[in-house]
């Protein structure tokens, strides 16, 4: 099962997958159909395979992949949870999945409306006024969320040149303000974990567009002095960029507009429970208080009366990010998540995703230093130091060591400002029985480093393939079989 043959390897001349009688409708020439110079000479090399073949192989690669459907998969940052089965059953139904999207708006109206009923609910969870759909992921929220920033201060005459960013920030916050053309200011965090206010107030000028501020940021802690760092940046006039990634830990609980966040960005594969799609087809809503509404991109789903539109006229809009109108059938598994849960439901996710991430973060304090000593949001981070620093054993050799319990590793060496950082969110899908086996994983692992430190060293033991080298996969990336 370890390795087998690729697809092409299987191939033997003249097997099909499927077989039809002759057809006894005359068939055109294919040279009076396809201009001759588009026809190929030779026919492509693809394998020959029979259907079961295809199966087999494909359903076998599968097997060797980790995935939520199949262990826990407690991703800090990453948010890996569960996505309901129903939610894929409503997403496919043909009134929604055949939907093409150049349908007239008249043909189109339950589709307008779902969209529309879902902005009024995200809003209303955020506490904001108005949302886009369109971005494909966070790290597109932020780019929108910060063009939208831009346009807001260039309709009113003001350059302004900064953006500052918590050294507890996301990863891509601080690259995304930089892909918008702003200088990037880093501050850094205190003993406590939250955002050093008197470090930011040194950068707090005229020049200052935006605070993006990560809430509860990567060491899963919660902003303490969120409300007086709202009132220190609007006190500048610079605006207060909210990543809501983590919105999971607080929905239903606590709104980001009351808290005196101008826009935000909710990556609905996190908190909404949609597929995370690798940061691409996911869906990074944006939301932002009525100034900022003018600039949001178009189109925007709008209801007069009882009717629903995309409405393209909005003159100081930043323009298009993405083609159509979002990824629609995310969009309506997110629609179904809020209809299924209620307002109740909703509260309970937040009220889980912590309380899962605290119990965790509780009973692996004897084994593994935990440097942030209170209580966390969805997420906290441990770190392996006391293992590197006793037995030799890194982070990495952890986090490779858990596959073989048969859990996917948490993620790893971020934050950054935090030595040998193991990054856990169990999320609130998860039972009690499988949060106590992961953690008897992990105390297992921890003895192992005193005990045999040299089987940890090595892991993963049982995985179809073992260590990769990482640098040069990210840097080398070749992904095409070229045949012999
Ligand atoms: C806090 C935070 N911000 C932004 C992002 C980027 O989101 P995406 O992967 O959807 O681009 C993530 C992703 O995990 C995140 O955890």
């Amino acid at each position: 099962m370890r390795d087998f043959p690729l697809i092409f390897e299987r191939s033997v001349p003249g097997r099909r997958g499927f077989g039809l009688p002759e057809s006894d409708v005359p068939a055109q020439p294919l040279e009076e159909l396809v201009p001759p110079q588009a026809l190929r000479r030779r026919p492509p090399a693809l394998p020959e395979v029979s259907e079961l073949d295809v199966v087999r192989h494909y359903t076998r690669l599968s097997h060797r992949n980790f995935s939520i459907d199949e262990g826990f998969y407690p991703l800090g940052s990453c948010t890996m949870k569960y996505n309901p089965k129903l939610h894929e059953e409503l997403a496919r139904l043909p009134g929604f999945a055949r939907l093409h999207p150049y349908t007239p708006e008249e043909l189109a109206q339950g589709a307008l409306q779902l969209l529309w009923e879902l902005g009024e609910e995200l809003r209303e969870l955020a506490g904001m006024d108005a949302v886009t759909f369109q971005p494909a992921a966070g790290a597109h929220g932020e780019l929108v969320g910060l063009l939208v920033i831009r346009a807001y201060f260039a309709s009113r005459g003001e350059k302004r040149t900064r953006v500052i960013v918590p050294d507890s920030a996301h990863g891509t916050n601080p690259a995304t303000a930089a892909m918008v053309g702003y200088e990037v200011v880093t501050v850094r965090s205190d003993a406590r974990g939250n955002l050093d206010l008197a470090a930011l107030e040194q950068y707090l000028d005229e020049r200052t567009a935006a605070l993006m501020l990560t809430n509860p940021n990567t060491l899963g802690l919660f902003e303490e002095q969120v409300d007086r760092i709202s009132e220190r940046v609007h006190a500048v006039g610079a605006q207060m960029y909210l990543d809501g990634a983590n919105f999971n830990a607080m929905v239903g609980i606590t709104r980001p507009g009351d808290q005196g966040f101008d826009v935000m960005h909710m990556n609905l594969h996190k908190t909404f429970s949609t597929p995370h799609g690798g940061g691409g087809p996911g869906a990074g809503v944006v939301a932002v208080k009525s100034h900022l509404e003018p600039f949001l991109p178009v189109p925007v789903v709008v209801r007069d009366g009882d009717r629903y539109r995309l409405d393209f006229d909005r003159p100081q809009s930043v323009g298009r990010v993405r083609a159509f109108y979002g990824n629609f059938a995310n969009l309506v598994r997110a629609y179904a998540y809020l209809r299924t849960l209620g307002a109740e439901g909703l509260r309970a996710v937040a009220e889980h995703a912590v309380l899962h991430a605290n119990y965790l973060r509780v009973r692996l304090a004897p084994y593994y230093e935990i440097p942030y000593q209170r209580i966390c949001k969805h997420e906290f981070v441990a770190s392996g130091v006391r293992q590197k620093r006793r037995d030799g054993v890194t982070t990495r050799d952890i986090a490779k060591r858990l596959l073989d319990y048969g859990f996917h590793a948490p993620t790893v060496y971020f934050p950054l400002i935090v030595e040998e950082a193991i990054m856990i969110e169990p999320t609130e899908t998860e039972s009690l029985q499988t949060l106590d086996a992961f953690v008897d994983a992990m105390v297992a692992i921890d003895r192992e480093c005193r005990e045999d430190p040299e089987k940890v060293r090595t892991a993963p033991h049982t995985t179809a393939v073992g260590r990769l080298d990482e640098v040069r996969a990210a840097r080398q990336l070749d992904l095409r079989w070229r045949p012999a």
